[in-house]
């Protein structure tokens, strides 16, 4: 049973289709996550209605130490303004301050088969075979559920991710039709949100495996972050692998179409549209262009993110007020996914 989004629930604020994404405090960001992700938040704000969390919660699968959580939360917070979410537009605000996450969490974990978890891509790279699977923590395993609680909390009818979320989103999809089919109508049913350029943004080194936090921790030449000064962006650029050709010529290679995508992605313009501008050019040619297109936009974020960072009592009364109002919407969809269990 799925529902007709706006059936029974209250609705969005001015009538926008209502939007909830968020990004782990775990490391630096990249280029991917702005690609992917935050830049489609920042220029499609006024088009939704818009919550963005930063997801402290699930930082603690990957990050043990207290004090990194702890700054990086305020950096994401940073980022998010520099970025241009508007506290006046979205709901900016942190997980763990939200109780109703964990709680509902808990709740789908209970109505989730354990196969379904089990088979996710993201559990099986970190969880890997045989005794590593002792080992990992039982977090990394009900991850999933954690996220679904965050998108269903907000009755979000879009999830705007990069394309590494599409099985997660899908098995929100999934735990929520379950639940509605088990209690009754207790969720709106979310659909991904993924754009055509910059939804993959893979590793300069390896082209074959996708831009990660994770990765770009232990090889710095695998990312672009986004706080990397000019100089480091046309170094780590210049030396992406490209292929044994001289110039873009079709079919290209995958480090090839990596440029061509993050190009296409920044300035805006269709894949096609960006080979036949490139086909011919040199490979120096191609990457002095996409340095360019990655260092002007990412020089005035950065000169933001400074300005921002500076300032952590405003950071920390927008994440406040955030997860007030967070708090308003996510408690109601609490209060009925409980009351369908026969909680309240
Ligand atoms: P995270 O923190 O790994 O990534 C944040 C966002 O960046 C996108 N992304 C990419 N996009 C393009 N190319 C890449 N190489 C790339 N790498 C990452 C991700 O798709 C994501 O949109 N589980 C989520 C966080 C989360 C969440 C949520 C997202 C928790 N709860 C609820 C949406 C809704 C994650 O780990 O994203």
């Amino acid at each position: 049973m799925s529902i007709a989004p706006g059936s029974d629930f209250p609705p969005p604020r001015g009538d926008r289709p209502r939007v909830l994404s968020g990004i782990q405090p775990t490391f630096q960001l990249h280029l991917g996550n702005y690609l992917g992700a935050l830049r489609h938040w920042a220029s499609e704000q006024h088009s939704y209605d818009n919550f963005f969390c930063i997801v402290d919660l699930h930082a603690l699968t990957v990050v043990p130490d207290p004090e990194l959580v702890r700054s990086s939360v305020l950096e994401l917070a940073a980022l998010y303004l520099a970025c241009g979410l508007d506290p006046g537009r979205s709901v900016i605000f942190v997980q763990s301050q939200v109780p109703a996450h964990a709680q509902l969490g808990w709740i789908l974990e209970c109505h989730t088969p354990l196969g379904w978890l089990e088979r996710m891509t993201q559990f099986r790279s970190k969880a890997g075979t045989g005794r590593e699977r002792e080992r990992v923590s039982a977090g990394v395993l009900t991850y999933p559920d954690l996220m679904a609680a965050d998108i269903l909390l907000y009755n979000a009818e879009f999830v705007p991710v990069g394309d590494d979320q599409r099985q997660h989103v899908e098995l929100c999809r999934d735990i929520a039709q379950r639940v509605n089919t088990l209690r009754g109508e207790v969720f709106r049913i979310p659909e991904p949100l993924i754009r055509a350029t910059g939804a993959r943004v893979m590793g300069l080194d390896d082209p074959t495996t996708k831009m990660s936090k994770s990765t770009a921790l232990v090889k710095p030449a695998h990312a672009i972050l986004m706080l990397d000064p000019p100089d480091v962006v046309r170094r780590k650029i210049s030396r992406a692998t490209t292929d044994a050709n001289p110039a873009v010529v079709e079919p290209v290679g995958a480090g090839v179409a990596n440029l061509l995508d993050i190009h296409a992605a920044i300035r805006g313009d269709s894949r096609a549209d960006t080979v036949a501008r490139f086909t011919g050019v040199s490979y120096g040619g191609l990457k002095q262009a996409v340095t360019d297109a990655i260092n002007e936009v990412l020089e005035p974020v950065q000169a933001r993110y400074r300005h921002w960072r500076a300032d952590e009592a405003v950071l920390r009364t927008v994440l406040a007020d955030g997860a007030e109002r967070a708090g308003v919407v996510a408690d109601a969809t609490l209060l009925r996914a409980q009351r369908a269990m026969g909680l309240r």
